[in-house]
């Protein structure tokens, strides 16, 4: 499979650090078409891959081409690429770039939208993606295979989800981290040294999650095997619903699929 990457920023320098730690493909199927000129001698030097400042030359023998650039930028790299279009996949991560508006700007119907999250980054992203209905089963096969490349990924048939998973799994890392934050600063407030603090934090985290994960059991029952009657988690656990934890959750993800459908 050759993969042309339309971008060789964070996301495209994380995508072909994991694709070639995994071997999904080599260095010689990578193409990378930056305007960067640093950017492309970085990851010629780094990662072996071949490079370009041409990008309509540059998907011509691609079978995958990655959309990697800011969405500012898409409409210019659209125009440039439209020509070169035969039978590629269109993969892009272009943040609120719709399918519609990827297949207008290119004409064009292989196309593929995906939504990472931020721990792509180093290969433990959620990513989420559908396609135009044209897409063919082929055009699936490579867009898994290069999705699954720096963590999980899940295809939804309808784009409609797309927004609703912005709002979970790509501002989520936001939430975690503030939740990560703040405990760690409770540790603190508390006495616990800085650094003891956020070992404690991370672990518990990193601990429930799997704990979730692996024994497959809702997390109120775990919750609640936690809670023992008349205890300190009882205790935090009241002043959490005091302080409305719940429902500012829900209200926060709510209010960030509302902004989501509106960009
Ligand atoms: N970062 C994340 O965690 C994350 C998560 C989910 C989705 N995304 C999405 O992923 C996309 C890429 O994000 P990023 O953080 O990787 O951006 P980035 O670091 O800015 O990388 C984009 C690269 O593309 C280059 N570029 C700009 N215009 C170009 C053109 N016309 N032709 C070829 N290359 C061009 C940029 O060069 P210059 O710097 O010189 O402009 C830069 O090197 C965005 O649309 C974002 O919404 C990112």
């Amino acid at each position: 499979m050759r993969i042309t990457f339309i971008g060789g920023g964070t996301m495209g320098e994380a995508m072909i650090k994991c694709l070639l730690a995994k071997k999904v493909v080599s260095p010689q199927d990578i193409v990378v078409s930056d305007v960067n000129e640093l950017r492309r001698e970085l990851l010629a030097r780094e990662y072996k891959v071949k490079t370009s400042a041409d990008s309509s030359r540059a998907v011509e023998n691609a079978d995958v081409v990655v959309l990697a650039i800011k969405p500012r930028d898409l409409a210019e790299v659209m125009e440039v690429i439209r020509g070169s279009l035969r039978q590629q996949a269109i993969l892009s991560i272009v943040a609120g770039a719709s399918l519609s508006t990827l297949s207008d700007g290119l004409t064009y119907p292989y196309i593929i939208r995906a939504m990472p999250n931020m721990p792509a980054q180093i290969g433990e992203g959620m990513t989420v993606w559908t396609t135009m209905s044209e897409a063919t089963q082929e055009h699936k096969k490579m867009a898994r295979s290069i999705l699954s490349a720096f963590g999980k990924e899940l295809y939804f048939p309808d784009e409609k989800y797309i927004d609703m998973a912005t709002a979970l799994s790509g501002s989520g890392p936001a939430y975690v981290f503030l939740f990560i934050e703040v405990l760690t600063d409770a540790g603190v407030r508390i006495g616990l040294p800085y650094k003891a603090a956020k070992e404690l934090t991370l672990q518990t985290i990193l601990g429930s999650a799997y704990m979730v994960e692996k024994t497959g059991k809702h997390p109120a029952e775990l919750r609640n095997m936690v809670t023992s009657p008349g205890g300190t988690t009882a205790e935090a656990l009241a002043q959490f619903e005091r302080g409305g934890f719940r429902s500012s959750i829900l209200e926060a993800v709510i209010a960030a699929y509302e902004k989501a459908k509106r960009l």
